[in-house]
This record gives structure tokens, C-alpha cells and sequence, in this order.
């Protein structure tokens, strides 16, 4: 519900009952702790109950030692064995499952999980972490191996490298998704898209110049206005291939990207 005030600000309100008497699960795996401080995040937000989802071999040691193990896995099309879960997934309605982004959609632990145990006709909100993004990626794939189960359009995704917005934006996901009562400002919809200027250029160059991988170079551009600074969207071109940036430039910070959608 959207609802004016008095002072002519517009906040997205949420009320009522949220998922009402459905029992809820936070399920989760995280190798490096990222995925896991969003889990927790959530908990105090609904008080649902949590586990974490944990492996008989736990990926260990560094990015680059993970990356090796996790490579060979997928050419030999071996899945990591997960413990067995204590919770009894058959007595939720709604389950929150987070996970990392590996290779563009959810990570190892996930295919296992699913390849386990039965989601059918549950609803599953998805979160996750990133170094760049695959939130939307990941829930097509979900969707792909759950056909069964019911799964949001909508997923939480965060850099992990923005891991101390966390809080906040989670906040809002679950209020205007309806998963918490609350109010939040409705955010404007973004100006429409063109040419990039060249103070946008360098803005985008801020934002993205400290990530381990090129991000390539921006196109078109739009961008909306919040109390908090200004959100920008890009069209970006990188060796053929077309890419959605968001950048967000908080008052006085420096420009953050937020997401890539590939
Ligand atoms: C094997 C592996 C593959 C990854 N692949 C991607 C990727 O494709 N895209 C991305 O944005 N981040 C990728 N990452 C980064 C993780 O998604 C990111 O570090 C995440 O926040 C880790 O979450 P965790 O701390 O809960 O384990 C990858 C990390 C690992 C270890």
C-alpha cells in the first residue's frame, strides 16, 4: 500500500498480518560468513527459525583453493555431501534459503540440497551474497530445479563487499514485499535511459574500479533521486555482451556498485 503524509512524502507501508500463522525457516549456507550475517540479519527481523546448512567436507582454505575443488566438481558432475538437516523441512510453509553466488547462480551446497530433500509446494523467499551479482540468475535456476515449489520473483541479493548495508535494505525488501509490517519511503522509478555524460562516466569509473574483474564501459544511464543521494542505472557494453549496472552514490560517499545483472 502506498500512503501519502501530511508532510508530502510517500511511504510504502506494509500491515496486517505477514505469512500469518505459516511456519517459517531460515535455511542457509555460507562458506566465508557473508550469506550467514544476512541469515542473522533476517532472524531478527522475523524471529523465524534457522539452520544452517552444513557440508561432511566443508569447503576450506582460500578463494583460490575453493575455486580449484569447486571447478573440478562441476567437470566430473559431483555434488558435495551435505549433514543430514535437524530441522523437518516438511513442517514449514515458508523457507528463506540463502546461499553465496558461485559461477553465476547458487552455489554447490544448494544443488545438493535440492537434489535431497522435497520442496514441493513450499514457498521460497530467496537471499544471497555476491562479489558482482546473480541474484536473478540463481532464482531462474532454483525455479528450473524446483518446479514444484513456489518460488518469490523477488530474491534479496548484496555485494558482500556492501555487507554493512545489509541491515537496511533488508529492512525494506521484507516490508514491501510483505514478508514484515513497517513503512519505508517509496523510492521514484529511474529517469528514462540516455547517452552516459562524461561526469557520469567517471562516477560509474569510482564505482567500479576497485572490483577484481572489469566491469566494462557505460553506455546509456538513468537515475532517481532518494533522501539518501542518488541511484544510478547503466547500460554497459563489455566485450560484446550488454550488462545492467546499478550504482548508488549515498550523500557525501563515495559511488558504490550495488549489482550487475548479466
Ligand atoms: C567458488 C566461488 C565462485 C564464485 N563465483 C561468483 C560469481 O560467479 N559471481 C559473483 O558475483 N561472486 C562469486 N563469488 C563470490 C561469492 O559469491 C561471495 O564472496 C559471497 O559473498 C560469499 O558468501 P559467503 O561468505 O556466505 O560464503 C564466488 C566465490 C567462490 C568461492
Amino acid at each position: 500500500m502506498i500512503a501519502a503524509m501530511a508532510v508530502g512524502v510517500f511511504l510504502f507501508t506494509s500491515c496486517g498480518a505477514k505469512n500469518g500463522s505459516s511456519k517459517q525457516l531460515i535455511l542457509y549456507y555460507s562458506q566465508t560468513g557473508a550469506t550467514e550475517q544476512v541469515a542473522q540479519q533476517i532472524q531478527q527481523l522475523l524471529g523465524a527459525d534457522i539452520e544452517a546448512i552444513e557440508l561432511e567436507n566443508p569447503y576450506s582454505g582460500t578463494y583460490a583453493e575453493t575455486i580449484e575443488r569447486v571447478g573440478k566438481e562441476r567437470q566430473a558432475g559431483t555434488l558435495p555431501k551435505l549433514k543430514a538437516l535437524k530441522s523437518d523441512i516438511s513442517k514449514y510453509d515458508v523457507i528463506y534459503l540463502g546461499y553465496p553466488i558461485w559461477y553465476g547462480t547458487y552455489a554447490m551446497p544448494i544443488s545438493s540440497l535440492v537434489s535431497e530433500y522435497d520442496f514441493a509446494g513450499k514457498k521460497i523467499v530467496v537471499f544471497c551474497t555476491f562479489g558482482s551479482g546473480g541474484l536473478e540468475d540463481g532464482i531462474r535456476d532454483l525455479k528450473k530445479a524446483l518446479p514444484e515449489a513456489q518460488i518469490a520473483e523477488n530474491g534479496f541479493g548484496i555485494r558482500n563487499a556492501r555487507i554493512a548495508s545489509a541491515a537496511k535494505e533488508l529492512n525494506r525488501f521484507l516490508i514491501e514485499n510483505n514478508y514484515m509490517e513497517g513503512s519505508v519511503e517509496a523510492i521514484p522509478g529511474y529517469s528514462e535511459m540516455r547517452p552516459v555524460t562524461e561526469e557520469e562516466k567517471q562516477l560509474f569509473d569510482a564505482a567500479c574500479s576497485d572490483y577484481q574483474f572489469p566491469l566494462g564501459t557505460p553506455v546509456l544511464a538513468g537515475k532517481r533521486g532518494t533522501s539518501d543521494g542518488v541511484d544510478y542505472i547503466f547500460q554497459v557494453e563489455s566485450n560484446g555482451a550488454t550488462s545492467t549496472i546499478y550504482v548508488t552514490v549515498a550523500n557525501g560517499a563515495k559511488p558504490e556498485f550495488t549489482r550487475v545483472v548479466r
